[in-house]
């Protein structure tokens, strides 16, 4: 099995949405898959002109010279891509959200009506990669997936595959807490994200067991919202002192 993930983090290797993919997939790697996480931030990628170049004069091919070329190449040629993403104003980023765009060349112009009756495009491949999503979010809380779950079930309609796997981290700045008392805490939830690997590799997916603690914050809400405004009043404490005359 061929896994590749597309971290649209602007944070990119320091990003939480990276520990947990990286941990995801060592757990999948470890049972025999072939893995790699493409980190979108070091990549070259303009936005979509809307041309349809992509339909009409080269067909398949995105007439912008950059990194697309590669990447849809590995888009196709996985077995399952896995789309990671900060949550950004309830959705992706606008890096993945760039590269979701660039994925237009992947499917024929034509439309056609789906087994639902839905209208979608006509395949340009044979075969396309199954979907995972992976997302963390600031805010406690699990129903601030709700639009980006939609909208990847969507996307993966359109792109006639499907949604296979998804882990949603609310809270999700816990992840690199360097309060130690969190650390066996954060230690476990990354043992949980390997299991969930060694699970997807080994079954298809990720069992319920573990996809409840990988949905469930590292700490209670209450607890989280007072942490975070303590964080965010030092922060602002420390710009009055070294700029006090802006902030009188
Ligand atoms: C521009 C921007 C928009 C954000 N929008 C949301 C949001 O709608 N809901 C939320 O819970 N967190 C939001 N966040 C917080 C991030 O999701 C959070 O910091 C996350 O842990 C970053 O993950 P990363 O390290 O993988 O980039 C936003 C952050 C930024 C910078």
């Amino acid at each position: 099995m061929k896994i590749t993930a597309f971290n649209g983090s602007p944070r990119g290797r320091s990003s939480n949405t990276g520990i947990m993919v990286s941990k995801f997939l060592q757990g999948a790697e470890n049972t025999g898959a072939e893995t790699e996480q493409i980190f979108l931030s070091e990549k070259k990628i303009g936005n979509c002109m809307g041309c349809f170049k992509c339909w009409i004069s080269t067909p398949g091919k995105c007439v912008i010279r950059d990194d697309i070329t590669n990447l849809l190449e590995k888009v196709i040629t996985s077995d399952v891509i896995v789309m990671a993403t900060p949550l950004y104003v309830d959705g992706v980023t606008g890096i993945l959200k760039n590269f979701m765009d660039r994925m237009l060349p992947l499917m024929d112009p034509h439309f056609e009506k789906d087994e639902n009756g839905e209208c979608r495009h006509v395949k340009r491949y044979e075969k396309y990669p199954k979907v995972m999503v992976v997302s963390n979010c600031g805010m406690p809380g699990q129903e601030h997936f709700q639009t980006l779950k939609l909208h990847f079930r969507r996307m993966a309609r359109n792109f006639h595959s499907e949604v296979v796997a998804e882990i949603y981290l609310d809270s999700g700045e816990m992840l690199k807490s360097p309060v130690l008392l969190l650390k066996p805490l954060i230690a476990e939830y990354k043992r949980n994200l390997s299991r969930a690997g060694v699970q997807f590799v080994n079954d298809g997916a990720i069992s319920r067991k573990t996809s409840e603690k990988l949905a469930k914050p590292l700490i209670p809400a209450r607890m989280y919202i007072r942490e975070a405004n303590k964080y965010w009043d030092r922060e602002l404490a420390k710009l009055k002192e070294t700029s006090p005359e802006e902030h009188k």
